[in-house]
């Protein structure tokens, strides 16, 4: 399966000899050639200068020298762990996905990752954690890029350079290395209130997971699922974790951030390599999908939105385990390339303005860090489903295409194979009608409402979650430099709920001010509150 690996003399090439160890009974070049020393330099005598025709020297340095490639722009730091996704034919009415049809078995990769932090930053620092899943279907490869925070910073991926300039370390002095206590990104979230909604989440126990195994994940977006009767239903997809959701208090966070830098990476090891696999299971949330894209007055294209669990359940569909350790992190953790355009028939997407802008930015990414076009081609990255595009050429193509004709119709590779239509198990994109407007650069209005969802979620904590996350606002803030950004963030809060910025206003030794917005009218979502902060026993 996927592209032709056969070398041209027919010898297995690429992922089978890339598998071959040191411990074999002799040690070759990269040409193949056999090595009798590889320890000293070829000198003039032993005492006398190194000779530059060593190219066995040249190479090992050559290659030494190129070993690192750029990390990623943002989610640098990372954990992954190989694993089987078992679905069980509930939302068989709703999707004609095969890999979601009942009872198949899908082989996934899953990468776990803090944002901010560089790859050699701590785990357990308050950030939002990445919840990417690579399903290696019979269709193709499907991804879920997902995060633990159900929302998102910014409404349209035209701000994610700004967002991520804002959350990244100072340029100056490139402080703090990975936590968002600091001026620039309090300066964004105060003046940008879309993204009150994250930060909330941020400040609250979710911003320090206890550990991989027991966090959340979704898939933040609204999608739009196909059946095989062409009918769509909006939704949005859930993981939940099997062991429940468990946090850190923030002191534990920081002493494990000195004593174990790598506690949430070893955990997932660890765990693994033990047996207990940790297992999460997989959940839609189902909305008709009307032409106003809404649910009980919540605009479903807006990613700072939830819909609360109790408005609409959210239904089991399948069951992920993660049961096998990466043998080697750069082949399968580094270079996996996660991209929210790799989708199968039944899973589409919608016209969520942040979505829109991802469809762009990870292939694009990926073609600089992964250093060229062909990074499908890389064994992680390998689809399961039998390749046959007409892609050709470029950096690191490891495929030898057969054929002359990477074009159809042909009439010399026997015309191209190709019908066009969904009865051959084709990706057909969903007819969905584009209503006549006129060409704008605008956010819709429903997209300014930025204090009623953060305070459903306030108001769905426990006291002891208050507590937390009033201590964290004290903290992060009470880290800026600047007077104006504290006091502007103490009015974001003040619209949040008067009981919350009292207490980090307090925390600040700051009065509080009043709200300019009148408070939201809205309910409590008991599903919000995570309560627990003890390992779970079972
Ligand atoms: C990487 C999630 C928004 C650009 C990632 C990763 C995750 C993620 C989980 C890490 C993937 C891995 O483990 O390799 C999300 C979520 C978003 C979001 C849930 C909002 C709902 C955006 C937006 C953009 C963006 C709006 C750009 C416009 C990127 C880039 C990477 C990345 C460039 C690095 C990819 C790579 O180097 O392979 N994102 N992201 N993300 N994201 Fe996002």
């Amino acid at each position: 399966t996927g592209p032709d690996t056969v070398s041209p003399t027919g010898q297995p090439t690429g992922a089978d000899q890339a598998r071959m160890a040191q411990s074999g009974s002799y040690l070759t070049n990269a040409q193949g050639t056999r090595l009798y020393d590889t320890d000293h330099s070829l000198k003039a005598g032993p005492r006398g200068p190194v000779l530059l025709q060593d190219h066995h020297l040249r190479e090992k340095v050559m290659h030494f020298d190129h070993e690192r490639i750029p990390e990623r722009v943002v989610h640098a730091r990372g954990a992954g762990a190989h694993g089987v996704f078992r679905s069980y034919g509930t939302a068989a009415n709703v999707t004609k996905a095969a890999f979601l049809s009942e009872d198949v078995e899908t082989p996934v990769f899953v990468r776990f990752s803090t944002v901010l932090g560089s790859r050699g930053s701590a785990d357990t620092v308050r950030d939002t954690r990445g919840f990417a899943t690579k399903f290696y279907t019979s269709e193709g490869v499907f991804d879920l890029v997902g995060n633990n925070i159900p929302v998102f910073f910014i409404q349209d991926a035209i701000k994610f350079p700004d967002v991520i300039h804002a959350g990244k370390p100072h340029p100056d002095r490139e402080i703090p290395q990975a936590q968002s206590a600091h001026d620039t990104f309090w300066d964004f979230v105060t003046l940008h209130t879309e993204a009150t909604h994250h930060t909330l989440w941020n400040m609250s126990d979710r911003g320090i997971p206890r550990s991989y195994r027991t966090m959340e994940g979704f898939g933040v977006h609204t999608f739009r699922l196909v059946n095989a009767a062409g009918e769509t239903t909006l939704v949005k997809f859930h993981w939940k974790p099997k062991l429940g959701v468990h946090s850190l208090v923030w002191e534990e966070a920081q002493i494990i951030n000195g004593v174990d830098p790598d506690f949430h990476r070893r955990d997932l090891a660890d765990a693994i390599e033990a047996g207990a696999y940790p297992q999460w299971e997989f959940g839609i949330q189902t909305f008709p999908d009307t032409p106003d894209q809404t649910f009980e007055g919540i605009d479903l294209l807006d990613p700072t939105n939830i819909v609360p669990e109790e408005l609409a359940p959210v239904q089991p569909i399948g069951l992920l385990t993660l049961n096998r350790n990466p043998s080697n992190f750069f082949a399968e953790t580094e270079q996996v390339a996660f991209h929210v355009g790799h989708l199968v028939p039944g899973i589409d997407i919608t016209d969520d303005p942040l979505l829109a802008g991802r469809l762009f930015s990870y292939l694009d990414t990926q073609i600089t860090r992964l250093a060229g076009p062909n990074f499908p081609q890389i064994p992680i990255n390998r689809p399961h489903a039998p390749v046959n595009d007409m892609l050709r050429d470029g950096f690191h193509q490891t495929a030898v295409h057969r054929g002359v004709a990477p074009y159809r119709p042909n009439s010399l590779d026997g015309g191209c194979p190709f019908t066009a239509g969904a009865d051959m198990g084709a990706y057909v994109e969903t007819p969905v009608r584009v209503p006549e407007a006129t060409k704008v650069r605008e956010a819709p209005e429903s997209f300014n409402d930025h204090f009623s969802q953060p305070r459903r979620f306030w108001l769905s904590m426990s006291p002891v979650e208050r507590e937390h996350i009033i201590g964290a606002y004290s903290f992060e803030l009470a880290k800026c430099y600047e007077q104006a950004i504290r006091e502007r963030a103490l009015l974001v809060l003040a619209n949040i709920d008067p009981e919350l910025c009292a207490g980090v206003a307090a925390g600040l030794g700051l009065p509080a001010p009043e709200p300019t917005v009148p408070l939201a009218d809205v309910e409590p979502s008991p599903a919000l509150s995570q309560v627990g902060h003890t390992w779970p026993t079972d």
